[in-house]
């Protein structure tokens, strides 16, 4: 489905409101209040769909300082974050740039969400262990203040030995399946022999220890999976740095399009694709290539400022203007 409308006119709310009633959440914001109209103090969005070969419903409604209530088939969720382990949804904004071209904390961080989509068992393992270094370092920084003596560190220690073990192994096992179908899509998109690359190693007991007056000087872990970063490269390039904004673009996509397929073979039905702004930058057979492997599964939702950016027939358009949406065809 292409969505198409001048700047400003409302394609990305559009988006925006897809994503939060199937996911319960904004793409944009984690501040719900900005998502209601300006001047207004609810909203609600329903939406209608089919999940494979059953029929979804869902309903969010959302009130300042109340927060939010979804319901998906007419029965209430406990929290509408619920949404997403139900529905699957991928998002591609222009800000996801980032991904690629940002730093390792992004990527650390958008890695570990699609470890969470893909194993959902292991969603909040990357908090958990982040929650662990950050009581490491609170324990560092009492230690180094004279307040606690060092027995009170060895807790700490062996607790981000063994999530950050459980970590490296997680991720490493999610950057081994994505490799393959992010080699092909990014292979596809024109960038050739393409690599995800994950070199972390799981913190030991001893290797803390061994710089644990590093540690106390600096108050902080300087050792283990949250200081890693996975490597984007194609043929011999590092994409994270020598990739042109056009290619970082194609790298972003290829993830995205990866993950799709596994979240497809997994949950069996493929994954709602939300794709803003995606076509600028691209070339035409970049654009091609892009629309034909989104045409060949699932429901695509892609938005432009012209319909002439997409080098095919969409199955539906949908032209918006500022309050307004309109189905073309
Ligand atoms: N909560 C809100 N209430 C009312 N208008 C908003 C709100 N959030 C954003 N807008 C406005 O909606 C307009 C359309 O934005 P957007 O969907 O990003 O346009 P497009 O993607 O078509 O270029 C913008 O002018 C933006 O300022
Ligand atoms: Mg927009």
């Amino acid at each position: 489905m292409l969505v198409t409308g001048p700047n400003g006119a409302g394609k990305t709310n559009l988006l925006e409101a897809v994503h939060l009633g199937t996911q319960g959440f904004s793409p944009r914001t984690r501040a719900d209040a900005q998502v209601v109209r300006f001047g207004e103090q609810a909203g609600r969005i329903a939406l209608r769909g089919a999940r494979g070969e059953s029929q979804v419903e869902t309903e969010l409604t959302l009130r300042i300082g109340e927060g939010k209530h979804a319901k998906l088939n007419g029965a209430a969720l406990s929290a509408a974050e619920q949404l997403r382990t139900e529905l699957a949804v991928l998002v591609f904004t222009p800000d996801r740039l980032a991904v690629a071209k940002g730093g390792p904390a992004v990527r650390r961080a958008y890695f570990d969400r699609v470890l969470g989509r893909l194993v959902p068992a292991r969603a909040t393992l990357s908090a958990e262990y982040a929650g662990v270094v950050a009581q490491r370092n609170a324990a560092l920084r009492r230690i180094a203040a004279g307040f606690s003596s060092r027995d009170a560190l060895a807790p700490w220690t062996q607790r981000v030995a063994a999530l950050g073990a459980t970590l490296v192994e997680a991720r490493t096992e999610t950057i081994a399946v994505l490799s393959p179908g992010f080699a092909e899509r990014a292979e596809e998109l024109g960038l050739p022999s393409a690599r995800l690359v994950y070199e972390g190693t799981p913190p030991t007991v001893d290797q803390l220890e061994a710089q644990i007056e590093r540690d106390l000087d600096r108050g902080t872990t300087g050792l283990g999976p949250h200081l890693d970063d996975v490597q984007l490269v194609s043929g011999v390039r590092d994409l994270r740095t020598f990739g042109s904004q056009g290619e970082q673009r194609l790298t972003v996509l290829a993830l995205l399009l990866a993950e799709a397929e596994l979240i497809a073979g997994r949950r069996g039905y493929a994954p709602l694709l939300l794709l803003d702004d995606v076509l600028s930058e691209l070339d035409p057979d970049r654009r091609r290539a892009l629309a034909q492997r989104v045409a060949t599964k699932g429901q695509t939702l892609i938005t432009s400022t012209t319909a002439a950016a997409l080098p095919a027939e969409p199955a539906q358009l949908l032209e918006v203007s500022p309050g307004e949406v309109q189905l073309v065809r």
